[in-house]
C-alpha cells in the first residue's frame, strides 16, 4: 500500500479515541482505505497530560505546524476559533486533506474553509460535526442532492439532552448533571455553548446549508438555551403530558415579503420545546440524537443515535478519514458544497407548532 502520513491535532474526549483506533485497527482500516494509515504525531497543549487511551509519549508534541506540513490528512479535533481556523488553513495549503468535528469553526468559518479547499482541490470532511456518531451530513450532501428537503427537525445536542433527560427521570438539579455530562466527555470545553443552545444553533446552522443548498450565516439562527429550566417546569410538564427537549427546526418556508423571486425563504431556529410523551422524540434518551428529514419525493425519515461521547463520534471521524484517504490517493477532486440556491434566511422565533 501507499502510505499516508495522517497528522493528528487535539487528543481529548475524541482525539484520543481516534488515535488509539487508528493504532488499534491499522491494517483493517488501511485495507479498506487502500493506503497504509500511518499516525505520525498528535499535536495538544500539553504533551505530558493523562490520557483516555494509552498511546505513545512519543506520537506527541506542540508543535502543531511542523506536524501539518508533510502530512496528507490533518484531523482537527482541538475545537474552538483559534488555532484550529489557521492549522486548518495550514493543512490545505500543503496539500492534505482535511477531517474536522469543529462545528463551531465550520457556522462561523466554513465559507473561508470550503474556497480555501477548492482552491486546491483538497476536500474537508465533517461528518461528526452535527449529531455526533449519526451519519447525517453525507445523507444531506450526497444522498438527498437530488431531492427537495423541506424539513429538518430534531433532537441535536447530547449534553443537552442528557441532562433534561436525567431532570426528567430522576428529579435531579441541572447542576449535578452538567457536571456528570462533562466527566463522560459529551460536554463542549465551555459547556456554555451546549446549555445555552450555541452548538445545536452551530449544528443547525450546518444542517440548514446543507439541506437547503444554501449558506446559512450563524446570526439568522434564532436560539435559546435550556438554562431557565428547572426541576419544577419539568415536573409541571411531566403532569400535563411532556417532555422537554431541545429541537433544532430548519425548514423552507413560503415569505411574501422574503427577497426571493419564489417567495420561498428559510428559517432555523433552536429552542427548549414541549413534547408530547407519546411522540418518538420523547423517547431520545441520555446523550443520543434524533434527526427527522422531511424531503418532497423521499418522503419521512428519521437518524437516531448518539449525538456526543468519545468513542462514537470517533466512528464518524474514522469515516471521514477512510474516505479522505481514499479521494488522495484517486487524486480526486473535492467533495463539493453547493450553497448556490441563495434562499435568504429570515428571522423567525419560538413557534407553537404541535409536534
Ligand atoms: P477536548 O476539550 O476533550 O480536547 C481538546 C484537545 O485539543 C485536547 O487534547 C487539547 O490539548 C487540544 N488542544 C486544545 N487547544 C489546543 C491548542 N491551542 N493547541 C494544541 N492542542 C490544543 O475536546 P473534545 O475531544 O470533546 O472535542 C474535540 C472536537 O470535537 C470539538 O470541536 C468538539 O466540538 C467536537 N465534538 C466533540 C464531541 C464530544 O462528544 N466530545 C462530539 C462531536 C464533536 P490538551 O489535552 O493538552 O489540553
Ligand atoms: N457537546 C456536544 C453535544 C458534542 O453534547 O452534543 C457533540 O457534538
Amino acid at each position: 500500500y501507499r502510505r499516508l502520513r495522517v497528522a493528528l491535532l487535539g487528543a481529548g474526549a475524541v482525539g484520543s479515541q481516534v488515535a488509539d483506533l487508528l493504532r488499534t485497527h491499522a491494517d483493517e482500516l488501511s485495507d479498506r482505505a487502500g493506503a497504509a494509515l500511518e499516525l505520525v504525531g498528535i499535536a495538544v497543549r500539553n504533551p505530558d497530560a493523562p490520557r483516555d487511551a494509552d498511546l505513545p509519549r512519543e506520537l506527541f508534541t506542540t508543535d502543531s505546524e511542523q506536524l501539518i506540513v508533510g502530512a496528507d490528512i490533518v484531523i482537527e479535533l482541538m475545537g474552538g476559533i483559534e488555532p484550529a481556523r489557521t492549522d486548518i488553513l495550514l493543512a490545505l495549503s500543503s496539500g492534505a486533506d482535511v477531517v474536522t468535528a469543529n462545528k463551531a469553526l465550520l457556522a462561523t468559518h466554513g465559507p473561508e474553509i470550503f474556497d480555501a479547499a477548492d482552491q486546491v482541490g483538497a476536500s474537508v470532511y465533517y461528518e461528526a460535526a452535527a449529531a455526533g456518531a449519526i451519519p447525517i451530513i453525507r445523507p444531506l450532501r450526497d444522498s438527498l442532492a437530488g431531492d427537495r428537503v423541506q424539513r429538518i427537525m430534531g433532537i441535536v445536542n447530547g449534553t443537552t439532552n442528557y441532562i433534561l433527560d436525567r431532570m426528567d427521570t430522576g428529579g435531579t438539579e441541572f447542576a449535578d448533571v452538567l457536571a456528570d455530562a462533562q466527566r463522560l466527555g459529551y460536554a463542549e470545553a465551555d459547556p456554555t455553548a451546549d446549555v445555552e443552545g450555541f452548538d445545536a444553533a452551530q449544528k443547525a446552522a450546518i444542517l440548514a446549508s446543507l439541506a437547503f443548498h444554501t449558506a446559512v450565516p450563524l446570526e439568522a439562527v434564532h436560539r435559546e438555551g435550556i438554562t431557565a429550566i428547572d426541576r419544577q417546569t419539568m415536573e409541571a410538564a411531566r403532569h400535563a403530558g411532556y417532555v422537554i427537549k431541545l429541537l433544532a427546526v430548519c425548514e423552507r418556508i413560503t415569505d411574501a415579503e422574503a427577497n426571493s423571486p419564489t417567495g420561498e425563504a428559510i428559517s432555523v431556529r433552536v429552542y427548549p420545546a414541549l413534547i408530547p410523551r407519546e411522540h418518538p422524540l420523547a423517547s431520545v434518551h441520555g446523550a443520543n440524537n434524533a434527526v427527522f428529514v422531511q424531503a418532497e419525493a423521499a418522503g419521512n425519515l428519521m437518524f437516531y443515535g448518539a449525538g456526543a461521547g468519545g468513542v462514537q463520534t470517533a466512528s464518524a471521524v474514522l469515516g471521514d478519514v477512510v474516505s479522505a484517504a481514499r479521494r488522495h490517493i484517486a487524486g480526486g477532486v473535492g467533495v463539493g458544497e453547493s450553497t448556490r440556491a441563495n434562499l435568504p434566511v429570515v428571522p423567525i422565533g419560538r413557534v407553537t407548532t404541535r409536534y
